[in-house]
């Protein structure tokens, strides 16, 4: 362990939001800890700041009041840079400019002992960059927290192209023994999670763009299927359409316009119009006085199903087998490729191709396309699909069964992957690119995507829950129908399953 004593000196630079916060968190683990900010009086209303929140949180019986008072008497406002010269750690969290925080690392190396780690928690500035002609770049480290610091527990130890990995190391035990969650990533664009969550986003926009279902009804996918906290529309109406706008911009932009991370036209209709979420009132949704929430499409069904029978392995949708018994349904299992036959209808997991493609390609009648679900035996909603020739009584059969089941039917149009199964298969592609090259290990990425964006399962975890096989062939199915260089699958996974091997070796 070679995380920094709790004795030692920490300076933090910059009080807004995140300066704030990550002083508090330095603090908390009992470091003196010195708060400077240009801006006349701002570390001192910062200090004010952190006492009001931790007597809160004294008020709820949270935090012993005694500890309260010793917080604050580790937190020292600094009046002039000059007085920072005894830090052994000093983060900058300064306005996002790569010049200006340049500037500032070059008068701190000037200023502080040759050991002193320069930290930065830049979210989007390289940091090989930041480092670039100083004396001693191999001192300069990011360590980005996320916002609130002192509630969301990932730390992202980023390191540039100069930074000492001994460096690192001790950054990466000292956010361990503040009682964070760490991670090493290697300095490239959006390091790892405003890197791989992009097709969070990005695929409800390209759904929603294409006429797959509302806003609200794909929300209710992914949080209620999916397992997520929100769905990706309340999730950017939250963050505000103009930051999260401008992370997949500069994160394309960084990529040389790789399509992967290309911007939304729908989102930037938005931030055009000055919709820019709950801040202003109106995003993808209204948060205007009394306004109504709009409710997911659910559909119903009037047939009635007591029998279905199940043909084959269901792959990871398997445990809806034990659900459909559970309700009181006739399960009759026999042998077969993996589908639920129900009165005319024939259920199957999607595999990347549109309903009506499949169907045909499969000589399948009445085919009604699942989406994936992170636990099918307790999902409350799912996705359904069905090919242009699939009747009305099939699809009603179909819907039947599901309800009978306890879930919650929504229809989206037909398009290739649904909407869980396809976010998940390009997250999981995104995540195992990072691998590849070396941005972070599998475990890491994992762990950052869980503690980082509160995701219910690592990306790559999620991916070898469905199978290797079967992800990979989501994203080509899903390239072949879009013709379209952003769902090209990882070679990654290509590697991996070729040799039959597991994404976390
Ligand atoms: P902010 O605008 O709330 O605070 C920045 C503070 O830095 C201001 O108080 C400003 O007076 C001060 N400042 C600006 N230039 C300075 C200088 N040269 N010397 C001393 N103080 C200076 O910004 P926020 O949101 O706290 O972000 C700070 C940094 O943290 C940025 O690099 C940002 O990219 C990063 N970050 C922000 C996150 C967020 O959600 N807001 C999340 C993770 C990282």
């Amino acid at each position: 362990m070679s995380a920094l004593d709790r004795n030692t000196q920490v300076a933090v630079i910059g009080a807004g939001a995140m300066g704030a916060g990550i002083a508090q968190v330095a603090a908390q683990a009992g470091h003196p800890v010195k708060l400077y900010d240009n801006r006349p009086g701002a570390a001192a209303q910062a200090v004010a700041g952190i006492d009001r929140q931790l007597a809160r949180l004294v008020e709820k019986g949270k935090l012993p009041a005694g500890e309260r008072e010793a917080i604050v008497a580790r937190l020292c406002p600094a009046d002039t840079l000059d007085t920072l010269a005894d830090a052994r750690l000093v983060i900058e969290a300064i306005v996002e400019n790569l010049s200006v925080k340049q500037a500032l690392l070059h008068e701190l190396e000037a200023l502080c002992a040759d050991d002193c780690i320069l930290a930065s928690n830049t979210s989007s500035l390289s940091i090989t960059s930041l480092a670039a002609g100083l004396k001693r770049p191999q001192q300069v480290v990011g360590m980005h927290f996320f916002n609130p610091a002192p509630l969301m527990a990932l730390v992202e130890v980023v390191s540039g192209l100069a930074t000492d990995p001994a460096v690192a190391a001790c950054l990466y035990d000292t956010a361990k023994a503040w009682g964070k969650q760490p991670v090493h990533a290697r300095s490239t664009p959006g390091f790892i999670v405003n890197r791989v969550a992009r097709p969070f986003y990005a695929e409800s926009l390209r759904l929603l763009q294409e006429g797959a279902a509302d806003c609200a009804s794909l929300d209710a996918l992914l949080r209620d299927a999916g397992g997520f906290r929100m769905g990706a529309f309340e999730l950017t109406d939250l963050i505000g359409h103009d930051v999260n706008y401008a992370v997949t911009c500069s994160v394309f932009e960084a990529f040389y316009g790789d399509f992967r991370f290309q911007p939304s036209l729908v989102q930037k209709e938005l931030v055009d119009a000055g919709r820019l979420g709950r801040k202003t009132g109106q995003g993808f949704y209204s948060y205007a006085e009394g306004a109504e929430r709009p409710q997911p499409t659910e559909l119903q069904s009037t047939a009635q199903v007591a029998s279905c029978v199940i043909e084959g392995h269901l792959g990871v949708m398997q445990p809806l087998v034990e659900r459909l018994r559970e309700s009181g349904i006739a399960v009759t299992e026999r042998a077969g490729n993996g589908v639920i036959q129900v009165g005319d209808a024939t259920l199957a997991l999607s595999d990347g191709r549109l309903a009506t493609q499949r169907a045909r390609e499969e000589g399948l009648r009445n085919l009604v396309l699942v989406d994936l679900a992170l636990d099918y035996s307790t999902a409350s909603r799912i996705a359904i699909s069905w090919s242009a020739d699939t009747t009305r009584e099939a699809r009603d059969q179909a819907v039947g069964l599901l309800t009978r089941a306890g879930l919650k039917v929504t229809a989206v149009a037909d398009l290739p992957g649904l909407v869980v199964l396809r976010t998940v298969a390009m997250l999981a592609n995104e995540a195992a690119d990072a691998v590849l090259q070396g941005v972070g290990s599998a475990a890491d990425i994992d762990l950052a995507m869980r503690a980082g964006v509160n995701y219910p399962c690592g990306p790559l975890a999620w991916a070898s829950r469905i199978g290797i096989s079967q992800t990979l062939r989501v994203l080509d199915n899903l390239q072949r129908s879009y013709g379209e260089s952003r769902y090209r699958p990882s070679l990654l996974l290509r590697r991996c399953e070729a040799q039959g091997g597991n994404l976390h070796d």
